[in-house]
């Protein structure tokens, strides 16, 4: 979200450059005074009068009235024509500013919003995501020493027997379907959990934490076992929910009993 709004603010500050170019505003010194502008000194009465700014020609009064006349032609002459305003008055340019502003905020809310529902537009990790059928992933999972994964569900799927679960801990979840689907992200520090052939667990490779087939703690700096999706059958297709992530057990609750079923892949931390 923050590279949305960045970009957007980075959009406006480019258009209004563009714009302050385009439009050859320059910024004018506090207190400095414009060229040819005259000094003003108030009256008695009031009323305020327009000194002109010495020069050569107006300090001389020695001259007659006729040359005062022609000073005064030849200054008119002299006198550079007045420019036209080009581009935006200063008013202009703050309400377009502000305009643009809003544009860009608008314009970085709306691209966040869009791509927070964009996985559930696509069915992508955040939607309910089938995964095949019942007998395909279980005959998968014989095949594929005990586990198989799926990266766009961010899942790692094992076989889950309720009679190893008396207490039907992870029945909820598991719907009758006889699969458990668990969130391949360690709980520690986010890394993805590797399956370990040898023993059988998962084991992190960042810190050495490890769970049991189920995903539950056994060992290292894991404060909990992994997290988890829940499981149906839909329509005869297993489909993983991964719109809502379900805490994993406590390091205390673990159901399976599953020792280590040979060497491990990652050392203790
Ligand atoms: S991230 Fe897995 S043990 Fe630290």
């Amino acid at each position: 979200m923050m590279l949305e709004i960045l970009a957007a603010t980075a959009t406006g500050l480019v258009v209004l450059g563009w714009w302050m170019r385009r439009a050859a505003l320059c910024p004018v010194a506090v207190g400095a005074r414009p060229a040819g502008r005259r000094d003003a000194t108030p009256r008695a009465d009031g009323t305020v009068v327009l000194m002109a700014a010495p020069t050569d020609t107006a300090t001389d009064t020695s001259s007659g009235e006729a040359s005062g006349t022609q000073d005064t032609t030849a200054r008119a002459a002299k006198k550079p024509p007045k420019r036209k305003p080009t581009g935006p008055s200063r008013r202009q340019f703050l309400k377009w500013g502000m305009g643009l502003g809003w544009l860009g905020v608008l314009a970085g809310f709306g691209t966040a919003s869009l791509a927070f529902i964009w996985p559930n537009l696509r069915g992508g990790f955040g939607a309910r995501i089938p995964v095949g059928t019942a007998d395909s992933i279980l005959g998968e999972i014989d095949s594929n020493q005990g586990r198989v994964e799926f990266p766009e569900a961010r899942s790692l799927i094992v076989k889950y027997d309720p009679s190893l679960d008396p207490e039907d801990q992870y029945a909820d979840i598991t719907t009758g379907t006889g699969i458990m689907a668990l969130y391949q992200k360690c709980v520690h520090l986010g890394c993805k959990v590797p399956w370990c052939a040898e023993s059988q667990w998962w084991e992190c490779p960042c810190h050495g934490s490890k769970y049991n087939r189920w995903g539950e703690w056994q060992e290292g700096p894991a404060p909990r076992g992994l997290d988890r999706f829940l499981v149906e059958e839909v329509d005869g297709q297993i489909v993983v929910d991964t719109s809502t992530v379900i805490t994993g057990p406590s390091r205390s609750a673990a159901v399976l009993n599953q020792p280590p079923e040979g060497p491990h892949c990652q050392d203790a931390a």
